[in-house]
């Protein structure tokens, strides 16, 4: 489905690509078989071993939930929040949202932010999806406490049919929590890190509730794993790393993902947080930033033109767009516009990409090209294994391990010691 594009790249350099094939398919074969990061692997088979039964639960919990609230507070952070998010941004229409309207909380500490949010749903029927891993996070555990007991008051002994907990299958506060509260609990398999679970609960419920069709999300996700299991020369995801670390030890350190949808801000977000907290380990990895075009040509387009040449850039194309809006002729042309008259919104989407993207490669930025053939929830599924698979192996390609976060204690540490836990 997703189709990487190679001829804006030096082509020495898409030629020495082509001799990673027998690295690549040894650590393909590891990653599967368990012989390498085995305990967190159970993403890699998840596609297909989702069973209909966990499907069709997830679906009657969200239907339960859009029948009896007008918010669901989904309380998360990191890969507990990213990948949903994402999904939503992307496949919610930008203006009509869904009945019952997903809000994200959790994934910050500012009291501006919860103090709004209490306000807003002090009148409103609402539920919660609580989402921790670890069961132990400060952010969501904070937000959750004080989300928890305006649903007590408010609902008494009913709270406890609005509360959904996603969480480890045995350990940490929130599974025991859970149990002794008896809220309705899913689990999120031990194999599978945060950021790797967009495609458990963590991520379906909200997209569920959200009104995505997430049968379609997993098809999606079923057809990447068959593509991004195939040989080198025909597995997109495994070119899009291998290019990526060829360009890594040439010096470009950074990279740019951008996109002309405003429908990828939140696929970006996620993306950045897979990929950086994977790579980036013992002074290792590549920073991802992003970019929303072409608003953002009118800010960062500066420095990418003309500034210090060290990143690369992966745009994705998008080749059918859902609706689009044809320009038409205004006798009076006082904007002077009439050049447009006759094509489409899209079209001139298209050029600007395309005009964006020549004079990116001839002010020396190498880029790459990702073309996706629409954007619907099978498109979204296939992107997120898709990415996760591409992550892992250069994870592995520059030798870190892509399942762990060992930089992300530090902060904690600071922070539970002035607030003297
Ligand atoms: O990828 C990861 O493991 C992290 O980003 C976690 O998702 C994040 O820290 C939240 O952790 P938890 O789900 O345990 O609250």
């Amino acid at each position: 489905m997703i189709k990487v594009d190679l001829k804006h790249l030096n082509p020495y350099y898409v030629k020495r690509s082509k001799e990673y094939e027998d690295l690549v398919s040894g650590i393909n074969m590891k990653l599967h078989d368990g012989s390498i990061h085995s305990d967190w692997t159970g993403w890699l088979d998840l596609p297909n071993q989702i069973t209909d039964g966990t499907i069709d639960r997830v679906e009657a919990t969200a239907a339960r939930i859009r029948a009896n609230s007008d918010v669901l507070l989904v309380v998360g952070i990191g890969g507990s929040y990213l990948g949903s998010a994402a999904g939503i941004d992307m496949l919610s229409n930008y203006f009509e949202k869904s009945d019952t309207e997903v809000i994200f909380v959790g994934h910050n500490i500012s009291s501006q932010y919860i103090a709004e949010l209490v306000k807003y749903v002090e009148n409103k029927d609402f539920s919660i999806n609580v989402i921790s891993k670890s069961g132990t996070t400060l952010e969501p555990a904070l937000a959750f406490r004080i989300f928890k007991n305006i649903l007590e008051s408010k609902y008494g002994e009913g709270a406890k049919e609005r509360i959904i907990a996603t969480t480890d299958p045995e350990s940490g506060a929130l599974r025991q929590l859970s149990e002794g509260m008896e809220y309705e609990t899913y689990s999120i398999p031990r194999n599978i890190g945060g950021r790797y679970s967009v495609l458990t609960p963590v991520g379906l419920i909200p997209m569920a509730v959200a009104g995505i069709d997430i049968k379609e999300v997993i098809a999606g996700a079923k057809e990447a794993f068959v593509d991004s299991s195939k040989s080198l020369d025909a597995n997109a995801a495994y070119q899009y790393a291998v290019i990526r670390d060829i360009y890594y030890n040439e010096g470009k350190k950074i990279e740019i993902v951008a996109g002309y949808d405003p429908k990828f801000k939140m696929l970006f977000e996620w993306m950045k947080q897979l990929f950086m907290e994977s790579e980036g380990k013992q002074n290792k990895g590549m920073f991802m930033a992003s970019c929303n075009f072409t608003t953002d040509l009118h800010s960062l387009g500066q420095y990418i033109q003309e500034g210090p040449r060290h990143m690369i850039e992966t745009v994705f194309a998008v080749k059918n767009v859902k609706d689009d809006i044809l320009i038409k002729t205004d006798e009076a042309n006082l904007d002077g516009l009439n050049y447009l008259s006759g094509k489409s919104v899209s079209e001139v989407n298209n050029m600007a990409m395309l005009g964006t993207i020549n004079a990116h490669v001839d002010g020396g930025v190498p880029t790459i090209i990702l073309e996706l053939p629409k954007i619907d929830a099978k498109s979204f599924g296939y992107m997120a294994y898709f990415f996760m698979k591409s992550c892992a192996m250069s994870s592995i390609l520059l030798d870190v391990d892509p399942f762990n976060q060992p930089g992300v204690e530090a902060y904690k540490k600071n922070m539970f010691k002035l607030l003297g836990k």
